[in-house]
């Protein structure tokens, strides 16, 4: 199958009416617009992250825009428990009985730094939240996402995920395991047509994550987070339905 990805696409009115949608990161940065978006266009959204407070925020924005009611679901995700994870789902199940989105976008990253200078709680926290949650949090939610007619896991990647750059450390060696997880994850379910997986690297974004790197950044002229939403959009929706092991 051939496409290219839609970045200025359009959805439809009421493009996700009907779907649960769980975002990670959803307090902050792209995962907050994506999650604002997402609600926008029909979904129940249900908004995780580690801070309450910036989760809260979304909530009523979500609340005063009249969209479905979200929830929210506080998780550190640094050093969470298999068994944690497993709650989760559990609630998940108990409150909605299916998921019909997972969207990836919590990340912890401090700054660059060569390999030899990495401290070892800093290689373990950062696999932690940029792979092994991603992997724990697909892999018990995948009951659930097995009962939508339509379910797409989205894994927020980045350039050094692609390519292997010095000084991105432990931060782009997750992201190329992440993006060959979701591969892996994509071929070992391709006769599954209502289950997909893709990675979407949305480039620079004017967030917190992209000052730690490059504090010098003027960042204003780095694109806001809600550029990248659309591709996010097309994605999660049913337009992208039968794209899947994509690394986009
Ligand atoms: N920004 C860029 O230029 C850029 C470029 C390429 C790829 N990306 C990717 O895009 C995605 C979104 O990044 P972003 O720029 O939106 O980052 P961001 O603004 O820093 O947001 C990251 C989110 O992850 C949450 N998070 C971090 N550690 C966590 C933990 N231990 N447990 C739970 N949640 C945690 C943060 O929560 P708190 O609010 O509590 O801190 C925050 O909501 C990431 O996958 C990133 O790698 C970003």
């Amino acid at each position: 199958m051939s496409f290219s990805l839609p970045r200025d696409y359009t959805p439809k009115h009421r493009l996700l009416k009907d779907r649960v949608i769980l975002v990670t990161g959803a307090g902050d940065g792209l995962g907050k617009a994506a999650a604002l978006a997402c609600a926008g266009l029909g979904a129940t959204v249900v908004l995780l992250g580690r801070t309450v407070p910036k989760l809260e925020q979304v909530y009523d924005a979500i609340e005063r825009g009249g969209g479905a009611t979200p929830a929210i679901y506080p998780m550190n995700l640094a050093g969470a428990s298999w068994n944690e994870y497993q709650q989760l789902a559990d609630t998940l199940e108990r409150e909605f009985g299916r998921l019909d989105g997972l969207l990836h976008c919590a990340a912890h990253f401090k700054a660059f730094a060569a390999l030899d200078d990495l401290e070892p709680r800093e290689w373990v926290e950062s696999l932690q939240v940029n792979l092994t949650a991603a992997y724990t949090m697909t892999r018990l939610c995948l009951p659930l996402l097995r009962r939508s007619a339509d379910a797409s896991v989205v894994f927020t990647s980045a350039a050094s995920g692609r390519e292997a750059k010095p000084f991105h450390g432990v931060y782009g060696i997750a992201k190329a395991a992440l993006e060959a997880m979701m591969k892996t994850w994509a071929q070992e379910t391709e006769l599954e047509p209502g289950l997909r997986f893709n990675s979407f690297d949305p480039g620079p974004l004017r967030t917190g994550l992209r000052l730690k790197g490059y504090p010098g950044d003027v960042i204003d002229k780095v694109p806001p987070p809600e550029s990248a939403v659309p591709a996010l959009l097309w994605l999660l929706g049913p337009d992208s339905r039968g794209v899947s092991g994509r690394a986009l």
